[in-house]
Protein backbone atom coordinates (compact mmCIF):
# COMPACT_ATOMS: atom_id res chain seq x y z
CA UNK A 1 0.00 0.00 0.00
CA UNK A 2 1.29 3.46 -1.01
CA UNK A 3 0.29 6.43 0.60
CA UNK A 4 1.85 9.31 1.28
CA UNK A 5 0.68 12.82 3.34
CA UNK A 6 0.68 14.25 0.55
CA UNK A 7 -1.30 12.24 -1.48
CA UNK A 8 0.71 12.99 -4.11
CA UNK A 9 1.87 10.15 -6.48
CA UNK A 10 5.24 11.26 -8.19
CA UNK A 11 6.36 9.44 -11.52
CA UNK A 12 9.96 9.04 -12.35
CA UNK A 13 12.27 7.11 -14.80
CA UNK A 14 14.25 8.05 -18.02
CA UNK A 15 13.96 10.27 -20.87
CA UNK A 16 11.32 8.12 -23.01
CA UNK A 17 10.12 5.51 -20.45
CA UNK A 18 6.29 6.97 -21.07
CA UNK A 19 6.23 9.18 -17.57
CA UNK A 20 3.96 11.94 -19.13
CA UNK A 21 1.52 10.23 -21.01
CA UNK A 22 0.73 7.55 -17.91
CA UNK A 23 0.44 10.09 -15.91
CA UNK A 24 -2.47 11.81 -17.71
CA UNK A 25 -4.28 8.18 -17.68
CA UNK A 26 -3.57 7.98 -13.81
CA UNK A 27 -5.15 11.54 -12.89
CA UNK A 28 -7.97 10.63 -14.85
CA UNK A 29 -8.44 7.03 -13.28
CA UNK A 30 -7.99 8.79 -10.03
CA UNK A 31 -9.92 11.99 -10.81
CA UNK A 32 -7.55 14.00 -9.95
CA UNK A 33 -4.86 16.58 -11.19
CA UNK A 34 -1.93 15.89 -13.51
CA UNK A 35 1.41 17.60 -12.99
CA UNK A 36 4.35 17.62 -15.45
CA UNK A 37 7.66 18.77 -13.90
CA UNK A 38 8.96 20.03 -17.57
CA UNK A 39 5.65 21.73 -18.42
CA UNK A 40 5.92 24.13 -15.40
CA UNK A 41 9.55 24.81 -16.15
CA UNK A 42 8.67 25.61 -19.62
CA UNK A 43 5.92 27.93 -18.21
CA UNK A 44 8.05 29.33 -15.50
CA UNK A 45 10.67 30.41 -17.97
CA UNK A 46 8.52 31.09 -21.27
CA UNK A 47 10.84 28.58 -23.43
CA UNK A 48 11.42 24.84 -24.22
CA UNK A 49 13.62 22.68 -22.31
CA UNK A 50 15.78 22.12 -25.52
CA UNK A 51 16.41 26.23 -25.53
CA UNK A 52 16.55 26.49 -21.89
CA UNK A 53 19.43 23.81 -21.75
CA UNK A 54 21.02 25.85 -24.96
CA UNK A 55 20.83 29.06 -24.07
CA UNK A 56 21.35 28.45 -20.03
CA UNK A 57 22.86 24.85 -19.50
CA UNK A 58 22.12 22.23 -17.73
CA UNK A 59 23.15 22.79 -14.16
CA UNK A 60 20.15 26.17 -14.56
CA UNK A 61 17.84 23.50 -15.70
CA UNK A 62 18.79 21.23 -12.34
CA UNK A 63 18.08 24.04 -10.21
CA UNK A 64 15.05 24.80 -11.88
CA UNK A 65 14.28 21.46 -10.86
CA UNK A 66 15.10 21.43 -7.27
CA UNK A 67 13.13 24.54 -6.85
CA UNK A 68 9.87 23.34 -8.50
CA UNK A 69 10.49 20.34 -6.18
CA UNK A 70 10.69 22.89 -3.19
CA UNK A 71 7.25 24.50 -4.42
CA UNK A 72 5.50 21.32 -5.14
CA UNK A 73 6.18 19.85 -1.70
CA UNK A 74 5.20 22.95 -0.20
CA UNK A 75 1.87 23.63 -2.44
CA UNK A 76 0.74 20.70 -3.77
CA UNK A 77 -1.25 17.58 -2.26
CA UNK A 78 -3.18 14.64 -4.10
CA UNK A 79 -1.95 15.05 -7.45
CA UNK A 80 0.33 13.04 -9.69
CA UNK A 81 3.13 14.26 -10.65
CA UNK A 82 5.01 13.07 -14.00
CA UNK A 83 8.73 14.30 -13.77
CA UNK A 84 12.06 14.59 -16.18
CA UNK A 85 14.23 11.94 -16.22
CA UNK A 86 16.80 13.88 -14.36
CA UNK A 87 14.66 15.53 -11.08
CA UNK A 88 14.82 11.96 -9.39
CA UNK A 89 18.04 13.59 -7.83
CA UNK A 90 15.98 17.01 -6.29
CA UNK A 91 17.07 16.56 -2.36
CA UNK A 92 13.67 16.58 -0.96
CA UNK A 93 12.05 14.26 -3.87
CA UNK A 94 10.82 11.81 -0.90
CA UNK A 95 8.91 14.72 0.60
CA UNK A 96 6.75 15.29 -1.96
CA UNK A 97 4.63 12.22 -2.33
CA UNK A 98 5.18 8.35 -2.91
CA UNK A 99 7.45 7.37 -5.81
CA UNK A 100 6.68 5.18 -8.87
CA UNK A 101 9.73 4.12 -11.09
CA UNK A 102 9.09 3.42 -14.29
CA UNK A 103 11.67 0.77 -15.05
CA UNK A 104 12.56 -0.52 -18.57
CA UNK A 105 15.67 -1.25 -20.54
CA UNK A 106 17.37 1.37 -22.71
CA UNK A 107 16.85 -0.47 -25.54
CA UNK A 108 13.62 -0.65 -24.90
CA UNK A 109 13.23 2.85 -24.69
CA UNK A 110 14.75 3.84 -27.88
CA UNK A 111 12.72 1.26 -29.42
CA UNK A 112 9.70 3.12 -27.98
CA UNK A 113 10.58 6.03 -29.02
CA UNK A 114 11.83 5.40 -32.40
CA UNK A 115 8.59 3.72 -33.44
CA UNK A 116 6.51 6.87 -32.30
CA UNK A 117 5.16 8.91 -35.27
CA UNK A 118 6.99 12.00 -33.90
CA UNK A 119 9.64 10.09 -33.63
CA UNK A 120 12.16 12.89 -34.84
CA UNK A 121 10.09 15.44 -32.59
CA UNK A 122 10.77 13.52 -29.85
CA UNK A 123 14.32 13.14 -29.78
CA UNK A 124 15.08 16.60 -30.62
CA UNK A 125 13.42 17.93 -27.44
CA UNK A 126 15.41 15.87 -25.27
CA UNK A 127 19.16 17.34 -25.14
CA UNK A 128 20.26 14.40 -23.12
CA UNK A 129 19.48 11.68 -25.57
CA UNK A 130 21.52 13.08 -29.01
CA UNK A 131 24.22 11.69 -28.58
CA UNK A 132 22.99 7.55 -28.12
CA UNK A 133 26.37 6.16 -26.17
CA UNK A 134 26.22 9.44 -23.62
CA UNK A 135 22.55 8.60 -23.42
CA UNK A 136 22.80 4.65 -22.51
CA UNK A 137 25.97 5.93 -19.92
CA UNK A 138 23.37 8.51 -18.16
CA UNK A 139 20.78 5.71 -18.24
CA UNK A 140 23.51 3.28 -16.58
CA UNK A 141 24.59 5.88 -14.34
CA UNK A 142 20.57 6.49 -13.21
CA UNK A 143 19.34 3.12 -12.56
CA UNK A 144 20.62 2.73 -8.91
CA UNK A 145 19.45 6.65 -8.24
CA UNK A 146 15.80 5.77 -9.45
CA UNK A 147 16.01 2.16 -7.95
CA UNK A 148 16.39 3.60 -4.09
CA UNK A 149 14.27 6.69 -4.86
CA UNK A 150 11.73 3.95 -5.25
CA UNK A 151 8.51 3.05 -3.18
CA UNK A 152 6.77 0.87 -6.03
CA UNK A 153 9.11 0.07 -9.14
CA UNK A 154 6.83 -0.99 -12.60
CA UNK A 155 8.63 -2.60 -14.56
CA UNK A 156 6.54 -1.73 -17.88
CA UNK A 157 8.14 -4.10 -20.32
CA UNK A 158 6.08 -6.82 -18.21
CA UNK A 159 2.92 -5.23 -19.58
CA UNK A 160 0.90 -4.87 -22.97
CA UNK A 161 -0.51 -1.36 -22.76
CA UNK A 162 -1.19 1.53 -20.79
CA UNK A 163 -4.28 0.16 -19.32
CA UNK A 164 -2.71 -3.00 -17.95
CA UNK A 165 0.02 -0.39 -15.85
CA UNK A 166 -2.73 1.64 -14.29
CA UNK A 167 -4.14 -1.47 -13.02
CA UNK A 168 -1.11 -2.32 -11.19
CA UNK A 169 0.02 1.06 -10.11
CA UNK A 170 -3.66 1.21 -8.71
CA UNK A 171 -3.50 -2.13 -6.49
CA UNK A 172 -0.55 -0.53 -4.39
CA UNK A 173 -2.74 2.79 -3.62
C1 LIG B 1 16.06 14.98 -18.69
C2 LIG B 1 14.85 14.48 -19.06
C3 LIG B 1 13.85 15.29 -19.78
C4 LIG B 1 14.01 16.77 -19.44
C5 LIG B 1 15.41 17.20 -19.71
C6 LIG B 1 16.45 16.41 -18.92
C7 LIG B 1 17.04 14.09 -17.98
O1 LIG B 1 12.52 14.86 -19.45
O2 LIG B 1 13.69 17.00 -18.10
O3 LIG B 1 15.63 17.08 -21.09
O4 LIG B 1 17.98 14.59 -17.37
O5 LIG B 1 16.83 12.86 -18.00
P1 LIG B 1 11.86 13.46 -19.98
O6 LIG B 1 12.28 12.43 -19.00
O7 LIG B 1 10.40 13.73 -19.95
O8 LIG B 1 12.39 13.23 -21.34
Amino acid sequence: MISAKSGNLLLVGFMGVGKSSLAKELAKSLKTICLDTDKIIENMEGKKIKRIFELKGEEYFRKLEQDIAFWLEKNVKNSVISTGGGFVAVENLKEIGKVVYLKSSFENIMKRIESHPNFKEKLAKRPLLQDRKKAKELFEKRGDIYKKSADITINIEKYKNRKEIIKEIMQFI
